[in-house]
């Protein structure tokens, strides 16, 4: 078993998908140590997506990450990075794959629905960024 993060977007949110998107992670697989709602302010939006910071759309996505409320989830499975990166399909909906989550809530590449980490090493990060130790709860 390990772990990773999936963040519920502001679009889905705001879309009424939240209870699917969540019932989707459980139904592949995915058991939810912790989660919250919260709505993202620009400096931690800026923070969560430093790594993109010289990429065109950086300005507009941390608009769209802190235009809303946003659920934050620490997930486990085994092989839970890659598994979950699976479930939610292509950044762009209209190359996600038949049945990913993004294929059936995402509305665009950039609103589209749902975060996942992409890396064991950013999984440990993002995970840190949104839940300390005492929010993570075991069976
Ligand atoms: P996410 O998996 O959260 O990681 C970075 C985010 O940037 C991505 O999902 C999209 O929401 C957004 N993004 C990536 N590429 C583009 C793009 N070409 N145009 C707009 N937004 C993008």
């Amino acid at each position: 078993m390990n772990r990773t993060l999936a963040i519920i977007k502001p679009d889905a949110v705001a879309a009424g998908k939240a209870g699917k998107v969540l019932a989707h992670l459980e139904d592949a697989g995915f058991t939810v140590r912790a989660a919250r709602m919260t709505r993202l302010n620009r400096a931690q939006a800026e923070a969560f997506y430093a790594v993109h910071r010289e990429r065109p759309f950086f300005a507009s996505l941390v608009s769209f990450m802190t235009s809303g409320p946003v659920i934050p989830f620490l997930l486990e499975r085994d092989n839970a990075v890659l598994q979950l990166r699976e479930t939610i399909g292509a950044t762009d909906p209209a190359e996600a794959a038949e049945g990913t989550i993004r294929q059936r809530f995402a509305e665009s590449k950039e609103r589209n629905a749902i975060h996942a980490s992409d890396s064991d090493e950013n999984a440990a990060v993002e995970i840190g960024f949104f839940f300390s130790h005492h929010e993570i709860l075991g069976l």
